[in-house]
């Protein structure tokens, strides 16, 4: 059995703050709200180490963690959650300009993680940020999150709208209630940083 062991790094609110060293790193990106925390805090079996709330908008800089154990040893990056309608125009920004740095620079990314509500699907913030990666030559993964509030048939339902937008590939269903999906993400994980 896998042990793992993940404790928090630190959290950025700019560049110079990112950590130094050449650790592969994976990052969940997705709405305010989705499930980038919950997923972190289900992955490494520590129900605190990420701070979730019902409030949207709850991480606001980019959260570093280490994860170790028997597994060769990565970081989790937590970044801010996008589409988040009722912010002011200058957070929006200062948003933008963070992301955009870590995305853009960081050379150990190896994985992008694409966090999608189960519930709703795609929405317009998603699409533009998987054309933005595609352009950026980023590799991704799609995870429909919260499928414990989908009944079957809106379960298949979801999942089929949701891969009906995929390039190739199918989404990853998950549940940071349930558990639902941990052992695949933990999977596509471990091939993206253990690849030399
Ligand atoms: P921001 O940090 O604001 O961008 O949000 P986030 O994407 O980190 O979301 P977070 O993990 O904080 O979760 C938001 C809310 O959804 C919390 O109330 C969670 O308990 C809830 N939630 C997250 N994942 C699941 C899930 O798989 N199932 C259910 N039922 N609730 C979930
Ligand atoms: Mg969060």
């Amino acid at each position: 059995m896998a042990t793992v062991e993940a404790e928090f790094l630190l959290s950025a609110a700019s560049p110079q703050q990112f950590p130094r060293g050449i650790e592969p790193e994976v990052a969940l990106i997705g709405r305010s709200n989705v499930g980038k925390s919950s997923l972190i805090n289900r992955l490494t079996g520590m129900s605190k180490l990420a701070y979730t709330s019902s409030r949207p908008g709850c991480t606001r800089t980019i959260n570093f963690y280490r994860i170790g154990g028997s597994t060769p040893e990565f970081r989790l990056v937590d970044l801010p959650g996008y589409g988040f309608a009722e912010g002011p125009v200058e957070e929006k920004n200062a948003w933008k300009k963070l992301i955009e740095a870590y995305l853009l620079g960081r050379e150990q990314l190896r994985l992008l993680v694409i966090l999608l509500d189960s519930r709703r699907g795609w929405m317009d913030a998603d699409r533009e940020m998987r054309d933005w990666l595609e352009h950026q030559g980023r590799p991704y993964v799609i995870v429909a999150t919260k499928i414990d509030k989908l009944n079957q048939k809106e379960y298949q339902r979801g999942m089929a709208s949701i891969k009906r937008e995929m390039r190739s590939g199918d989404p990853v269903p998950f549940s940071a209630k349930d558990g639902r999906g941990v052992r695949e993400i933990w999977q596509t994980i471990t091939k993206k940083t253990t690849k030399l």
